[in-house]
């Protein structure tokens, strides 16, 4: 056993897993891209602030999971357990409210929440989000949602539910919450613990309790789209219009509240068909008051995020042929002034764009042309003292019987180019 190891619950992504790392990147990207989404880069660490007073002092992201510190400067920071609150720090800071809206943002981050690990939830994992910030309208939210939607189709993953509901603004949740309250207190004691504590502390919650889904009290609890206002009932009419304008199906579920305090009407979770409520694929919503609770204006907002380790392991169900990176050449030296030519071809070649992988001078020819069978380059290229005296190399097709040939040094990148 070595003497350290990566932190519990945080994950190396070694170089054989870049292959599915990088096509979901890129997928995410490009369909980034075709919604018109800009990409922004936060920092890892936000004021703690941010955190406790978007998600909530009682959210469990901030009452259990943060990663909080004072630095040496006194300044109490926060590893960010999710990403909205940051982005909407950075809209406020650099004045976007001043052009055109909505602003239309998109991140790649790592995010860090001290939960209990197991498959599918980590103490760091990567999430794919994207903030419209500045439109209120429920075309945003399903512009949002629908962009979820293109981006699992694209990477294959279409066996999911998508869970919609509506919370309404913090009015009509004050509201509820009584109602709710009233319902459950003759029921406490038969609750789970985790449970009371929500009672106490956020009573929508007990809905997304995992131990007590079959409670009766949970089964008969009063719905919240029995409370909304007439504003917040019109808002997820026409969300579920246009949804069924685009033919997404989607279930209608009150028990979806999000584990978030800044959420406000529209919600949703996409979950894969056969998984429970564990493994969401992602989520997101509207978050109207989050940006106030910031200390900036009124401005609505809508968005999602999706752990990248979560559809990691989605995609591998059906293990996907990807290409590996390969090299297109590789090098072998063989000599003192051939391992010095193989250097200099090595630099041409990387100037013309052709990816080269160096062999090892002093090791055997036998020994390099193993390794460069296996590399998966499609030409060795060997490069000996007799070679370097004549200005040539020999040129070894890999990928196919194709005979060796001499070629000048100053052609080989046109050799390999073909
Ligand atoms: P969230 O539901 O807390 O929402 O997290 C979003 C997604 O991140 C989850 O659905 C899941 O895929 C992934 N995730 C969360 N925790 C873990 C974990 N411990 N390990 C692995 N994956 C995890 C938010 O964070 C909101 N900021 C989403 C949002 C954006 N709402 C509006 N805009």
């Amino acid at each position: 056993m070595p003497d350290f190891q990566a932190p519990r619950g945080m994950n190396d992504v070694l170089p054989e897993d870049e292959a599915i790392w990088r096509h979901v990147r890129e997928t995410t990207e490009r369909v980034a891209r075709l919604f018109d989404y800009r990409r922004i880069e936060t920092p890892i660490v936000e004021e703690l602030g941010v955190f406790t007073r978007t998600a909530g002092e009682e959210s469990d992201i901030v009452s259990k999971e943060m990663y909080a510190f004072d630095d040496r400067g006194g300044s109490t920071l926060a590893l960010r357990p999710e990403g909205t609150a940051g982005v909407c720090r950075a809209y406020l800071e650099h004045g976007m409210a001043s052009r055109p809206q909505p602003v239309r943002l998109y991140y790649f981050a790592p995010t860090f929440r001290y939960d209990r690990p197991q498959a599918g939830r980590y103490r760091q994992h990567w999430q794919f989000g994207v903030e419209c910030i500045g439109d209120p309208s429920p075309a945003a939210d399903v512009e949002v949602l629908e962009l979820q939607r293109t981006l699992y189709a694209e990477l294959g993953l279409t066996d999911f539910t998508v869970r919609l509901n509506s919370i309404g603004t913090a009015e009509t949740r004050a509201a509820y919450r009584e109602v709710l309250m009233a319902h459950f207190a003759p029921h406490l004691e038969t609750l789970s613990a985790d449970s009371q504590r929500r009672y106490e502390t956020n009573v929508m919650r007990i809905l997304d309790s995992k131990e007590d889904a079959n409670h009766p009290a949970l089964q008969d609890a009063p719905s919240i789209l029995d409370y909304l206002s007439e504003e917040d009932t019109e808002h997820f009419a026409q969300v579920r219009a246009l949804l069924d304008g685009l033919g997404v199906e989607y279930e209608v579920d009150p028990a979806i509240v999000r584990g978030l305090d800044y959420y406000a009407r529209t919600v949703w979770e996409f979950q894969p068909q056969d998984a429970g409520g564990q493994s969401t694929l992602g989520a997101g919503g509207r978050y109207d008051g989050l940006i106030e609770m910031l200390g900036g204006p009124s401005t609505p907002g809508t968005g999602f995020a999706t752990g990248i380790e979560r559809l990691v392991l989605e995609i591998e169900k059906s293990e996907p042929d990807l290409d590996d990176v390969t090299p297109d050449v590789f090098t072998v030296p063989l000599g003192d002034a051939g391992a010095i030519a193989a250097a200099r071809l090595a630099r041409d070649l990387r100037a013309a764009g052709v990816a080269v992988r160096a062999g090892v001078p002093g090791r055997s020819m036998r020994a390099q042309l193993r390794a460069a069978n296996s590399s998966g380059a499609r030409y060795a290229v060997i490069v000996g003292d007799d070679e370097a005296a004549k200005g040539v190399a020999q040129l070894k097709p890999l990928l196919d019987d194709g005979d060796q040939r001499e070629v000048a040094l100053v052609d080989v990148a046109g050799a390999v180019a073909d």
